[in-house]
């Protein structure tokens, strides 16, 4: 799988895509990032990629040309087969949208920056979806670049050591993971619950199912109910 990541700072992905699985990922060719800077697409002087915004107000704007000189760009290079905007008001990303993501060949990640991108970006059609990883604001859509990325290649067959850890992972079925437990089995009166070094597997199945579900009920309850 392959992520084209339009930035303007591609030097942010370097470590992260060095270390730990998505490092290994990288290395054994299973997953491609390709950062594509709209600063190498500028004409001017200064190398302008953001101006103030029509209308006034504080902050500045994404400019379009050089945003869409770079998707152009990526886009003569590589057949792809969607092209996402990362900004906050994009709808939420969820580990079913990873999961269908992940079946892609190669997705374009556009990351905006400073208060905004030119609407026309989106408006013009040289983006397909809008995503937000949650409801804060970050300073601009790399981070989130990041966590897609992650969230996808994760799911990629041959990825994690143990393909029936992601089969088990949180949000898998749709709730959350059961609490887990190691050495020591007493630790300054933190003890493990009995179930789990009982041997009886059916047991320790139903405590699992039913410990997952009490948490879900507990801490996010519209996961329970919502399809
Ligand atoms: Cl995708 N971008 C920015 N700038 N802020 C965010 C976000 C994205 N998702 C949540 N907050």
């Amino acid at each position: 799988m392959r992520f084209v990541v339009i930035t303007i700072f591609p030097e942010f992905f370097d470590g992260a895509l060095e270390v730990g699985l998505l490092g290994k990922a990288v290395e054994s060719g299973l997953l491609e990032v390709v950062t594509v800077s709209p600063r190498e697409f500028t004409v001017d002087r200064h190398r302008t990629v953001d101006d103030t915004p029509y209308g006034g107000g504080p902050g500045m704007v994404m400019l379009l040309e050089p945003l869409v000189a770079a998707l152009e760009f990526a886009a003569a290079r590589y057949p792809e087969n969607r092209r996402i905007l990362l900004s906050p008001q994009g709808t939420r990303f969820h580990q079913a949208m990873a999961q269908e993501l992940a079946s892609l060949d190669t997705i374009f990640l556009v990351c905006g920056r400073y208060e905004g991108v030119d609407q026309r970006l989106v408006d013009g059609g040289y983006v397909h979806q809008e995503l937000s990883i949650g409801d804060y604001v970050l300073n601009g859509g790399e981070v989130a670049a990041l966590v897609v990325i992650e969230a996808c290649s994760r799911l990629l067959p041959g990825m994690v050591g143990n393909q029936e850890s992601v089969e088990q992972d949180s949000f898998s079925e749709g709730i959350f993971d059961h609490p887990h437990y190691s050495r020591p089995r007493d630790y300054r009166g933190l003890s493990v619950p009995e179930v789990l070094l009982s041997g009886n597997h059916a047991a320790i199945r139903r405590w699992r199912d039913e410990e997952a579900r009490r948490r879900t009920r507990n801490r996010r309850p519209e996961l329970l109910t919502e399809p």
